[in-house]
């Protein structure tokens, strides 16, 4: 199935998905065989277009289906070595996992503190929040719904972070921001993921962007995983290149066409 022969991650996963199954509405297959490992003190990208199953597999680990009327209906979800397949939102945060979830991440009409007030689950969450965060103490008074789309996110994450996770879910950091601001909100994840030396499952539909901070990566199309990878062995991958890459970068684009069609007269992973 996997183009690049290559063991998954060396070291010792915190979260494993085993060959996972969702349906939505007891007749729609969204994500199928779905296998992805999730290595501790690291962060892990799951990489694919708009529908290819990324809030899915994300909402699959946090309990979050049900709302959706989804189930999981193959496979097992494993949180260091426990099965958690199945199980509720507020017991899949017990076990120290926290979603940055891709809509809905803050409540627009609470002030920045008190939306960090309203997450809090451990004593010093609101602090560790803001010193993971610095830049949202000097807005800490303000609006959520007046915050910048960067800022947004940034108040999503650190509201995640203000539980006192183990396992960060982040689902689609880039939506709607400019590429220079994506940059950034990764670089700040990166920092704190290796200060607090937490483990990082990233979804992005902007591969660049996630493969520049991430570990290790997937990808995941029509809700399979077709690749997995270090991130210099995803981007060397010529179908990769094609399709996930060089979309916000004109010159990565047109050098990745040439090499497409290069790398396709070679051959066709999908044949
Ligand atoms: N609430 C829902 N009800 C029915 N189908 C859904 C729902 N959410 C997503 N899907 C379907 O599941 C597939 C995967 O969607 P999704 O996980 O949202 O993809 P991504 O996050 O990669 O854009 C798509 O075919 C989508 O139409
Ligand atoms: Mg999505």
């Amino acid at each position: 199935m996997t183009a690049i022969e290559q063991s998954p991650q060396t070291k010792t996963p915190i979260l494993k998905l085993e060959q996972v199954e969702v349906v939505y509405n007891k007749l729609a297959t969204a994500i199928t065989g779905v296998s992805v490992e999730v290595a501790a003190g690291g962060i892990t990208a799951v990489l694919g277009t708009n529908g290819a199953g990324k809030t899915t597999t994300l909402k699959a680990v946090s309990g979050f289906l049900s709302s959706d009327n989804a189930d999981i209906t193959d496979g097992h979800i494993l949180l260091d070595g426990d099965d958690i397949t199945g199980m509720a939102p507020h017991q899949v945060a017990r076990g120290g996992i926290a979603l940055v979830p891709e809509r809905d991440k803050v409540f627009d009409t609470l002030t920045v503190l008190d939306n960090l007030k309203a997450s809090a689950r451990v004593a010093d969450g609101v602090e560790d929040a803001f010193d993971a965060f610095p830049r949202l103490r000097a807005v800490e008074q303000n609006l959520a719904g007046y915050l910048s789309g960067g800022e947004k996110q940034m108040l999503a994450m650190a509201m995640a972070l203000s539980t006192g996770p183990s396992l960060l879910l982040v689902d689609e950091l880039s939506l709607g921001l400019a590429p220079l601001i994506v940059t950034s909100l990764l670089q700040d994840l990166r920092r704190v993921q290796r200060a607090r030396g937490i483990s990082v499952l990233l979804v992005e539909q902007n591969a660049l962007a996630a493969l520049d901070v991430a570990d290790y990566g997937y990808v995941i199309e029509d809700g399979r995983i077709v690749f997995d990878g270090t991130p210099e062995q995803l981007l060397e991958h010529g179908d990769i290149k094609e399709f996930y890459l060089g979309t916000n970068d004109a010159e990565a684009a047109r050098r990745s066409y040439r090499d497409v069609r290069q790398y396709r007269r070679k051959r066709r992973w999908w044949g």
